[in-house]
C-alpha cells in the first residue's frame, strides 16, 4: 500500500485531505448557485428541504464515497471495478466522469465572469452604477463572446496547471489560510446586509417559510443543491478519499465539511437576500443574481473597493479548489486506467474541459437560440447534472454501499477511530440502505418526468 500511495501523489499532513475535500465542496456552488436556485424556488421552505437533505442524505453518501475510496485506494471507476469485478457497477464511474465534463462546462463559465468582476474590481468600474446599470452591463457583458471565452481558458488552464503540480501543496496549505478569509469576508458583506434599509424582506424571504411553496419540483431542485454543494454523487469524493489516510476520522470529516459548506451557503444567502430586496432586484434573477447584488453591496459599503478585490478573488480560488476536483476525477481515471503520465492526461483533458466549456458560454452570446428541451447549453447542463445525474449516481451509490458491499467491511472503514460509537454507523445505515434510496428513488422519477 505504501507504494502505491507513493505513485498516486495523495495528501502530506492529517488534514491535508479534509481542506482539499472542504476546496471541493465550496465554491461557487455555495456564492453563487446557492442563492440563485433559493432564490428561483421561493426562498425559506427550499431552504427547509435543503438542509435535510444534507443531514439525512448528504453526509450519508459523502461518508459513502469515502469509504470506497479509502477501502480500494482507486479512482471512481477502477474503485467499483476492484469491489465487484465483471459486474455493471463501475459504470457508475463512467457517469461520474460524464457528470465531471458538463458541470465543469458551465462551472468554467461562471468562474470566468468572476475573474472579470475582479478586473471591474480593480479597475473601480462598479462605483456609481445603480442596479439598472449593473444589471445591463452584466447581460452585456455574458453575452459579448470574447472575453468570457477567454476568461473561462485561463481559469481552466489555471486548474490543470493546479493538477499537474500535484494536489499536495497547492491545495491543502492554502485551503486552510484562504477558506477562512473568505469566511471573514463573507461576515462583513452580511453585517452591511442586514443592516440596509428595507434589509427585513430579504431575512423574511430566507428564514420565514411557506409551505404552500413546497412543490416536488422545489424539493428536487433542493435535493440536487445539496448534492452540487457538498461535491457528491459522482466520484469526486471516491478519488478523495482513495487519498485519505487509515488513520483520519472518516465521520468527522464528513460531518466537518459538510458544516461549513452549508454555513457558507447560508451565510451568502444572508449577505445576497437583504440586498435583493433593499436594491429592488428580483430574487429569482437566475443565475447572474450574485453578479448583480454583489458590486451593489459593495458600492454601499466603507472600503467597499477593497473588500470587492478581496471578495472576488478568493471566489475564484473556490471556484479552483473545486475545479481542481472536477478534473482530478478525470485525470485519476485516464492515469489508473490507461497509464497514461499525469502532466499530458491533464493538459489533455483541459483541451477537451475548454471546448465543451464553449457550449457553455456562447449559450450566452452566439447560441443563444440554440435550445435542447428548450433549455440553453448551459441551463441544460447546469440543471441535469446537479438535480439528475449527481442524485442518479448517489442513488447507485447508496445502494452499493447498503446493498452489495460486506456490512462489516463497510462498518470498519467508517467506524475506523470511531469505535465506540455503534450508534452513527446505525444511523449512517439506516439512511444509506433504506432514506436515501427511496427518496433518491422517488426523485428521479419525478426528475425523469420533467423531460417528458
Ligand atoms: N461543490 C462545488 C461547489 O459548490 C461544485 C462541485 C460539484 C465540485 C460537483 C465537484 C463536483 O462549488
Amino acid at each position: 500500500m505504501g507504494n502505491n500511495q507513493k505513485k498516486r501523489d495523495g495528501f502530506s499532513s492529517k488534514f491535508g485531505v479534509i481542506a482539499a475535500a472542504a476546496g471541493s465542496a465550496i465554491g461557487l456552488g455555495n456564492i453563487w448557485r446557492f442563492p440563485y436556485v433559493l432564490g428561483n424556488n421561493g426562498g425559506a421552505a427550499f431552504l427547509i428541504v435543503y438542509l435535510i437533505a444534507i443531514l439525512l442524505i448528504g453526509i450519508p453518501v459523502m461518508l459513502s464515497e469515502f469509504s470506497i475510496g479509502r477501502m480500494t485506494r482507486s479512482n471512481a471507476f477502477g474503485a467499483f471495478k476492484k469491489l465487484k469485478p465483471k459486474s455493471g457497477w463501475p459504470f457508475i464511474g463512467v457517469m461520474g466522469i460524464l457528470a465531471a465534463f458538463l458541470i465543469m462546462s458551465f462551472y468554467s463559465t461562471v468562474a470566468g465572469w468572476t475573474m472579470e468582476y475582479l478586473y471591474q474590481a480593480i479597475f473601480n468600474k462598479f462605483q456609481g452604477q445603480d442596479t439598472a446599470s449593473l444589471n445591463a452591463n452584466f447581460d452585456a457583458f455574458i453575452a459579448s463572446g470574447t472575453m468570457p471565452v477567454v476568461w473561462q481558458m485561463i481559469f481552466i488552464l489555471l486548474t490543470a496547471s493546479i493538477v499537474v503540480m500535484g494536489i499536495k501543496n497547492g491545495i491543502e496549505k492554502s485551503t486552510k489560510i484562504l477558506m477562512p478569509m473568505l469566511f471573514v469576508i463573507i461576515i462583513v458583506l452580511v453585517v452591511r446586509s442586514i443592516t440596509l434599509p428595507g434589509a427585513s424582506k430579504g431575512l423574511k424571504f430566507l428564514f420565514t417559510p411557506d409551505f404552500s411553496k413546497l412543490t416536488p419540483i422545489v424539493i428536487l431542485e433542493a435535493i440536487g443543491q445539496a448534492f452540487f454543494s457538498l461535491s457528491i454523487g459522482m466520484g469526486v469524493l471516491i478519488t478523495y478519499g482513495s487519498y485519505i489516510r487509515k488513520k483520519n476520522n472518516l465521520v468527522k470529516s464528513a460531518v466537518l465539511i459538510s458544516f461549513s459548506d452549508t454555513l457558507i451557503a447560508i451565510l451568502s444567502g444572508v449577505a445576497i437576500f437583504p440586498a435583493v430586496f433593499a436594491f429592488g432586484i428580483e430574487p429569482n434573477s437566475g443565475p447572474g443574481l450574485v453578479f448583480i447584488t454583489l458590486p451593489n453591496i459593495f458600492n454601499q459599503m466603507p472600503a467597499g473597493y477593497i473588500f470587492s478585490i478581496f471578495f472576488f478573488l478568493l471566489l475564484i480560488i473556490a471556484a479552483l479548489t473545486s475545479s481542481i476536483s472536477l478534473l482530478e476525477v478525470v485525470v485519476a481515471f485516464v492515469t489508473e486506467q490507461f497509464k497514461w503520465k499525469r502532466k499530458p492526461t491533464a493538459f489533455f483533458l483541459s483541451a477537451i474541459f475548454i471546448i465543451s466549456g464553449l457550449l457553455s458560454t456562447l449559450s450566452f452570446g452566439t447560441w443563444k437560440h440554440v435550445k435542447l428541451f428548450n433549455l440553453s447549453f448551459f441551463d441544460l447542463f447546469d440543471w441535469t447534472s446537479a438535480n439528475l445525474l449527481l442524485p442518479l449516481g448517489g442513488l447507485f451509490i447508496v445502494i452499493f454501499a447498503g446493498w452489495v458491499l460486506d456490512v462489516k467491511v463497510l462498518k470498519r472503514e467508517v467506524l475506523h477511530g470511531n469505535e465506540k460509537q455503534q450508534w452513527i454507523f446505525k444511523a449512517f445505515i439506516f439512511s444509506v440502505k433504506y432514506i436515501s434510496p427511496i427518496v433518491l428513488f422517488i426523485i428521479f422519477l419525478f426528475g425523469l418526468g420533467l423531460f417528458s
